[in-house]
């Protein structure tokens, strides 16, 4: 019997893991509880385009892993009616931009074992198309104790979902990257790869990431996290990046999740970010005249 995905969060990471576990033999449904939660798509890889239509989740009881790919200030909120609802032995993935909304999943999944990751998938949604521009995988690891115990996750496309005993390093190296790439294009209000022309600038940014969230884990130089940040925004230069998109929009932002949260962690710590905060500021000057 085909394994069942409960997918919170049908945007452009969400649709495109969709779109590989369905690919992959698993049935996709939206976990999502406000009305209408079916989505439908056109999903473009290459030169092949597919129609995707995605069922409500009738039974949670029956999915086998709920993925959580929503906007990190949308998902506290998102994942509060979804209490009691899952088996308590089902994984729940959290693959997002940004830190600290793990905390709110967390509280509602206590004994479920919960898998952190981060994806490289180079995505971006046009109202009900989405198109994979960089395929990359998503890598995951556990996150709680029990998850720990259970390791990799079974059945799940290795051509898409990486295992690592410890995820932490690759999503604070995802999320250096979006502390730098997501304001500064937001700013700059410029592609990804104006991050290349930048390089003095984003020197600067990552040895300040790096000394901050050394101690979260990072396991980085101030070198490597540069070559890390400068690989990405390589990788990705032909995307907007999605607070560019979202200041662009008028839509509210994951600065809190991502820039806001490195120097809160700086200010936690007692470290002086002033290249951050000046981003910050700039940031923020733009986004609240977007708004
Ligand atoms: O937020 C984004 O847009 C992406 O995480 C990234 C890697 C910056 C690519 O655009």
């Amino acid at each position: 019997m085909a394994k069942l995905a409960a997918v919170l969060g049908l945007g452009a990471v969400g649709s495109t893991i969709a779109a590989k576990l369905i690919g992959n033999g698993w049935e996709v449904c939206s976990a999502d509880t406000r009305e209408n939660p079916e989505r439908e798509f056109d999903f473009i890889e290459g030169s092949s385009r597919k129609h995707y239509a995605i069922p409500a989740l009738a039974d949670p009881k029956k999915a086998d892993i709920l993925i959580i790919t929503l906007k990190a200030f949308a998902t506290g909120k998102a994942v509060r009616p979804l209490r009691n609802r899952f088996r308590p032995s089902m994984p729940v993935m959290l693959l997002e931009n940004g830190m600290g909304q793990d905390a709110a999943v967390m509280d509602v999944f206590r004994v479920n074992p919960f898998y952190l990751g981060v994806t490289a998938l180079g995505a971006v949604k046009d109202g009900n198309t989405v198109t994979l521009n960089a395929d990359g995988k998503a890598v995951y690891g556990p996150r709680s104790v029990n998850a720990g115990g259970i390791g990799k996750i079974k059945d799940l496309p290795e051509s898409v979902f990486c295992f690592e005993e410890n995820p932490v390093p690759a999503v604070l190296r995802k999320l250096a990257a979006n502390t730098v790439i997501n304001p500064l294009t937001a700013v700059l209000d410029e592609k990804n790869g104006i991050i290349l022309e930048k390089a003095e600038l984003v020197r600067r940014l990552t040895d300040e990431i790096s000394r901050v969230l050394a101690p979260l884990g990072l396991g980085e130089t101030p070198d490597s996290l540069y070559e890390a940040v400068m690989g990405i925004a390589e990788r990705t230069r032909e995307n907007s990046s999605s607070m560019r998109e979202d200041v662009r929009h008028g839509r509210p932002t994951e600065n809190d999740f991502i820039l806001g949260f490195v120097i809160k962690t700086a200010e936690r710590f007692g470290m002086d970010v002033p290249e951050l905060k000046r981003l910050e500021a700039e940031f923020l000057r733009k986004a609240g005249n977007a708004a």
